[in-house]
């Protein structure tokens, strides 16, 4: 039998993990389900915002289901040491699965275009893949510093880093329509050159079929969003993948609609991209769809059950019609719209 860790965390993170959970519970009931705690709740009970007992848990993992972490500004949390914060946890997380490659795939369901404040013309038919290095960059190097008046970060990759997230970009364009555009700002760092260099020398050496182009950062941060239709994978490094895909949210319509799939040499990783939403948190009003279709990532990346997969993906796009959340414009809260993602999935056919 499959185990699944789930790890809520913080804010709406634990609101929008129930929703997720009881739609893995109703299409995949021989899923065995635990939950652990990661983040700022994690640091709160055991001082550690990736515990011990998290780590020896994940040891039996087949797949991982994240919630959010964090607190607002003004938390006591973002006054700890850097390494006892809730974001540090999780990227712990990130480290330990060696998930490497974020899969955060934007999408405009026919018929769901009204939800974007892009012109329907520009939303409709949006399919787009960011593939977001994970692992690397300006979030894990050691090489960094506050000291008085002075602070830096190092941003630095090397060529298997960069190959083997690439990689993934490519055998995922093979299965889609077949182009990469690599994001880099190569015009003036040293370390965009090496990673646009061994991007396209891969492509050259392997993926012969693909047709990749590279672009500079600031400039797919303005065609995402006046012309979204351009793009198919979009693969990038960790900090502009960051970014670029909170942007990208504006077009299906809200944060609360991008699900993600973190992958790599042990078992997947899955989380909506937004964060804990201190502002709403506690409401029972966050919209638990980004998790529920992270539910549908984890079938298909973690379990290998595509047709379950593709059931909760159908059934979030009919509570979707029927049932918008808040933030969409509509006026279900979180329990409303989970009780219409269920009701879909039960007058459709079982998956078995
Ligand atoms: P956020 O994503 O939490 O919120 C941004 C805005 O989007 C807020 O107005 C929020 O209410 C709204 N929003 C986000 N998700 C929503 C949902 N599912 N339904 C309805 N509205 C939603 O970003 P932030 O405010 O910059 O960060 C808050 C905290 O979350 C910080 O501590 C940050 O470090 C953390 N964070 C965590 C993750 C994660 O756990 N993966 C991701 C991003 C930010
Ligand atoms: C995300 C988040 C995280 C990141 C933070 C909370 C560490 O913003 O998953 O997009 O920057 O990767
Ligand atoms: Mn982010």
């Amino acid at each position: 039998m499959p185990k699944v860790i789930t790890l809520p965390g913080d804010g709406i993170g634990p609101e929008v993990t129930a929703a997720a959970v009881e739609v893995l519970r109703e299409v995949a009931p021989d899923v065995t389900i635990e939950e652990r705690l990661i983040g700022g709740v994690a640091y709160d009970t055991e001082q550690n915002p990736f515990p011990q007992s998290t780590q020896d848990a994940l040891k039996e993992a087949d797949a991982v289901l994240l919630g959010t972490v964090g607190g607002p500004h003004d938390s006591e949390w973002n006054k700890l040491p850097r390494h006892l914060r809730p974001e540090s946890g999780l990227l712990a997380l990130r480290k330990a699965l060696g998930c490497y490659a974020n899969l955060r795939p934007v999408r405009v369901q026919p018929g769901l275009e009204h939800l974007s404040p892009l012109k329907p013309e520009l939303a409709r038919g949006v399919d787009i893949l960011i593939v977001r290095e994970l692992l690397g960059g300006v979030y894990f190097d050691q090489d960094r510093k506050i000291d008085g008046d002075t602070a830096y970060n190092t941003m630095r990759y090397t060529t298997h880093e960069v190959e083997r997230v690439a990689k993934v970009a490519f055998w995922a364009a093979e299965q889609r329509k077949g182009r990469v555009t690599s994001v880099d700002k190569a015009n003036v760092l040293e370390v965009s050159e090496l990673w646009r260099r061994d991007v396209q020398a891969l492509r050259d050496r392997d993926y012969r079929s693909i047709h990749l182009n590279h672009e500079y950062v600031d400039s797919v941060a303005m065609l995402l969003v006046s012309d979204p239709s351009r793009y198919d994978v979009v693969v990038t490094e960790n900090l502009f993948g960051d970014i670029l895909s909170d942007l990208a949210a504006v077009i299906p319509g809200s944060l609360g609609l991008m699900p993600s799939a973190s992958l790599g040499d042990g078992p997947g990783l899955f989380e909506p991209i937004h964060g804990s939403a201190p502002d709403i948190a506690g409401q029972g009003v966050a919209n638990p769809a980004a998790a529920i279709m992270s539910v549908g990532m984890l079938l298909r990346h973690g379990l290998g059950r595509s047709d379950a997969a593709n059931q909760v993906d159908r059934a979030v796009a009919i509570a979707l019609r029927q049932e918008p959340t808040r933030d969409l414009g509509g006026k279900a809260d979180t329990k409303t719209f989970t009780r219409s993602v269920l009701n879909a999935l039960e007058s459709s056919p079982s998956v078995g």
